[in-house]
């Protein structure tokens, strides 16, 4: 299984904060509409869907944070990349304090830092990659089945989460090239790596 693990500091944590900028106001949602392009490009292909892929979103903004979503595309999710927004939206409605809840089968919200999430991946046994300009080039990283792609919004990430992920021997920080790019626009790129590799 590959894992997308997508950070923001400002995205919004309940469904009310985000109907409120509802009618094309996503990027007064601390930006949700870099979150969307993102998922679509994590899970969407031209009439098909990555269902090998676990989307996560980890939002800290306003005014429940952090929320953990994490979301597979399954045969029982109807799902539209018109729709993203209102199925993030749905999510943050059905969120119930202490627990994790599956709100659509595989589609699960809990409150959970990032830090948490990514030692529970690791735990996993999964292989942690930091999605970093200044990394190691990803064409020539060894990358194995079971990967989690780690990238944050157009703020990126904050400072003293970084620092601890750096002192980490578990985690490599990879790079797509000497530009910053979109968010959504490196994990494009990531996607087109592995699928080159048969990952
Ligand atoms: C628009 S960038 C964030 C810009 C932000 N000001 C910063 O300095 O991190 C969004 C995310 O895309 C990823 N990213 C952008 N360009 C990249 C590159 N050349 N290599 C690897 N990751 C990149 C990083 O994870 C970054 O947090």
């Amino acid at each position: 299984m590959k894992h997308i693990v997508y950070f923001s500091a400002s995205a919004a944590t309940s469904g009310k904060a985000l109907s409120k900028y509802a009618d094309g106001g996503l990027m007064k949602a601390g930006r949700m509409d870099i979150a969307i392009h993102s998922f679509i490009q994590g899970v969407f292909l031209s009439h098909d869907f990555r269902k090998d892929v676990v989307f996560h979103f980890i939002f800290y903004g306003m005014p429940d944070p952090p929320k953990h979503l994490q979301i597979q595309v399954t045969d029982e999710l109807e799902i539209s990349k018109k729709d993203v927004g209102k199925l993030i939206q749905k999510m943050l409605y059905k969120y119930k304090e202490g627990g994790k809840t599956e709100v659509f089968p595989k589609c699960f919200i809990e409150k959970k830092s990032f830090l948490n999430v990514i030692e529970e991946l690791l735990e996993e046994g999964n292989e942690i990659f930091l999605l970093d300009k200044k990394g190691e080039d990803l064409r020539k990283a060894d990358i194995s089945d079971n990967c989690v792609f780690v990238l944050g919004d157009h703020e990126g990430f904050p400072t003293k989460e970084i620092k601890r992920l750096r002192k980490s021997d578990n985690i490599k920080f990879v790079s797509v090239g000497d530009k910053m790019y979109f968010a959504s626009q490196t994990i494009a790129v990531v996607n087109n790596e592995l699928d080159y590799r048969g990952i």
